[in-house]
């Protein structure tokens, strides 16, 4: 038995892997562009590990999708792969497009050809398993209800835009072709492996380096943190037991402003690792130009998923930030390679000589 998993070399994927096989042997397939997102690094514990296959290729490979399909007969596919980063999206929408909508499309196309060629007992075993996100769904005032599994898609940046397409893709793939479907829409996530120009490894890594703690606007927006090992065991929950075609929100629960979030992690830092002349990390918060479009609150109703599955959040927002912030002090040397580029000229030596 096996699964593909795309996208398996990134923040959420690797934590997916690594956690995966803290509990189980089946084999799994990782398809991983590599871009500057990715980072085999990140997976450095699995090397030699035969349970581990790694496939430097793009979801938006028709021909190597269903070649690797083929070949290993997965009993699911799990999409992780994507462009990932609202900021990036604002500057240059183009890649958002290719991976997150048309990537996304090829690959439904060949896991529906390969589902099509499986056995009637296979069929009905078979899932794709699409990982979204709560941006799709767009911003709230403060005193709005949560977001539930119903609620109106409204996109505001192109790289929500880009992920309710395909989430809209998934959800015609099975109305249309029967394709084994479940998507899930998370919240923000944090924790070990996150590439250092997401909110929480930015604010560590430059509060260490002495840099400012960029804030944007007036840093009231509102988030809902989630330690990402919750993340993927809500994904494991709902990969076995989660009913087809259905979509499941997840969440922390954890509703913060940003500056909350900053100042949190200010405080950790300062019992950590104090600043040498004794001042906290606070005085180098800097508020800077607010991003455009900026969505003001996302907070995820996760109820569904607890009554259906009997999923949780195992960790608080105070325990995950006290276990994330303790991970980059002990990884600096991870820290320096992924922003001094060091593992980029790994990839291109290993697979552009
Ligand atoms: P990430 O940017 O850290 O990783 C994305 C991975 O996908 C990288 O390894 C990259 O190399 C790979 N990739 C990109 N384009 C590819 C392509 N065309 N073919 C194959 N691989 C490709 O992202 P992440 O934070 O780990 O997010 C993973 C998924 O979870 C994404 O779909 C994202 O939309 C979703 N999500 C993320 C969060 C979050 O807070 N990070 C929250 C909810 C949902
Ligand atoms: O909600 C889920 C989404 O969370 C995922 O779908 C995305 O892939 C993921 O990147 C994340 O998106 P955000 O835009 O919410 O994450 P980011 O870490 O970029 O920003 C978190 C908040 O912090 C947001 O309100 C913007 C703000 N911010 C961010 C950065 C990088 C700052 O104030 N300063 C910064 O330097």
């Amino acid at each position: 038995m096996s699964i593909v998993v795309t996208g398996g070399a990134g923040f959420i994927g690797a934590n997916f892997l690594l956690d995966w096989f803290r509990s189980q042997d089946e084999t799994i397939i990782n398809v991983d562009k590599l871009t500057y997102a990715g980072n085999l690094e990140n997976l450095a514990s699995l090397q030699g590990d035969a349970r581990h296959q790694f496939v430097r290729g793009d979801i938006g490979d028709s021909t190597l999708m269903t070649r690797l399909l083929a070949q290993h007969t997965p009993r699911a596919v799990i999409n992780f792969a994507a462009e990932s980063h609202v900021d990036r999206s604002i500057h240059g929408p183009e890649e958002f497009i290719q991976t997150n909508i048309v990537g996304t499309f090829r690959l439904l196309e060949a896991v529906r050809q390969y589902w099509d060629g499986l056995s009637a007992a296979d069929r009905v075993l078979f899932r794709f398993l699409h990982v979204s996100t709560d941006e799709v769904y767009g911003s709230l005032e403060l005193d709005d209800p949560a977001f539930t599994e119903d609620r109106r898609y409204e996109p505001n940046s192109p790289y929500s835009a880009s992920k309710a397409a395909s989430d809209h893709l998934v959800r015609a793939y099975h109305h249309t072709y029967g394709l084994p479907v479940l998507t899930t829409n998370c919240s923000n996530n944090y924790g070990p492996f996150q590439f250092p120009e997401k909110l929480i490894p930015l604010v560590i890594h430059n509060a260490l380096a002495g840099k400012p703690l960029p804030v944007y606007g007036d840093g009231q927006q509102v988030r809902d943190w989630l330690y990402v090992g919750d993340h993927c065991r809500a994904i494991q929950r709902i990969l076995e037991i989660g009913r087809v075609g259905e979509t499941y929100n997840i969440g922390g629960g954890s509703q913060r402003v940003n500056l909350n979030v900053v100042h949190t992690l200010c405080r950790e830092l300062d019992e950590f690792q104090p600043r040498s002349d004794g001042k906290s990390y606070q005085e180098q918060i800097a508020f800077v130009k607010d991003r455009p479009g900026h969505d003001r609150r996302y907070a995820i109703d996760a109820t569904k998923i607890d009554r259906q599955l009997g999923w949780k959040p195992a960790e608080t927002f105070e325990s995950g930030m006290q276990k994330t912030v303790r991970w980059y002090l002990d990884n600096q040397p991870w820290v320096q390679n992924v922003t001094s580029g060091t593992y980029r000229s790994w990839v291109e030596k290993h697979y552009c000589a």
